[in-house]
């Protein structure tokens, strides 16, 4: 994979997963770029470029898309899952938070790379998404809303970017095992093997990853009928709450 790639959320979780196996396959460079570069420190590959990154800051996402004007394919990966409910006093300020990284941020870097992506030859843009986006996994059911944000952001970007000859992937996995997800008691798949399947998907040129076994059951269900699959949703959590 001799291309110029920035992945968001690099110092930890999938990010750096997908960081590593970037270099692993022979990248050029890779911005990574993160809220705390300190965090980055121990990323010591020469073709390691150090970004500051918050995604919910615009002129933070201005600089740093200045300083990757050479980027050919984004990861956009940072996200946040704060909310468990839909009801008490904090839901709103957390729904809102979860909207502004996984939503705004992702939107927000589209608005400045798109024409960067197009001047380095179409480019490729990669979201991060997640089954939940597709149908409403209601553990985390305001992270699951603003991934189903994401995901039809995901088709907008796919159509209008089509002339300039982007690619746009969304990447819909199931629980990996990470910080994000580690009050789960559920069976995860390990983030270094999410980061080989995306990669993977990525060079095959498939439009849409199901990057563990858990995402492709979710996928066959959600293919042959949405409401089978919400229905099947349900049925998990009220079998998780008896
Ligand atoms: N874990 C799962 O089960 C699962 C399943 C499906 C999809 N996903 C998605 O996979 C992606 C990676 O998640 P993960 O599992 O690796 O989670 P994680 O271990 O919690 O890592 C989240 C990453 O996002 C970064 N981040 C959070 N807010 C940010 C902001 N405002 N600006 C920039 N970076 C920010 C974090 O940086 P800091 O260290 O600075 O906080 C961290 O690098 C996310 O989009 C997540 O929604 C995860």
């Amino acid at each position: 994979m001799g291309t110029v790639a920035l992945v968001t959320g690099a110092n930890r979780g999938l990010g750096r997963a997908l960081t590593e196996e970037l270099l692993n396959r022979g990248v050029k460079k890779v911005y990574a770029a993160a809220r705390d570069p300190h965090t980055l420190q121990d990323l010591s590959d020469d073709r390691v470029v150090r970004l500051r990154l918050d995604v919910t800051d615009a002129e933070q996402v201005r600089s740093a898309m200045e300083a990757a004007s050479d980027v050919e394919i984004v990861f956009s990966n940072a996200g946040l899952a704060l909310g468990t409910a839909i009801v008490g006093s904090s839901v709103l300020d957390q729904a809102q938070r979860e909207m502004e990284v996984n939503y705004f941020g992702p939107l927000r870097l589209l608005q400045r790379l798109a024409p960067t992506l197009a001047r380095n030859g179409g480019g490729a843009f990669v979201t991060i998404a997640s089954v939940a986006g597709l149908t409403n996994v209601p553990f985390l059911p305001t992270y699951a809303a603003s991934k189903a944000a994401l995901h039809s952001l995901t088709q907008a970007a796919r159509i209008l970017l089509a002339a300039q000859g982007a690619a746009v992937i969304g990447v819909y996995p199931g629980p990996i095992d990470t910080d994000m997800s580690r009050a789960l008691a559920i069976p995860k798949t390990s983030a270094r093997d999410v980061a080989i399947a995306i990669l993977d998907g990525v060079e095959a040129g498939q439009e849409d990853i199901f990057p563990d076994a858990f995402a492709l059951e979710f996928a066959r269900s959600f293919e042959a009928s949405p409401k089978t699959s919400e229905r099947q949703v349900a049925a998990m959590m009220l079998a998780a709450a008896a």
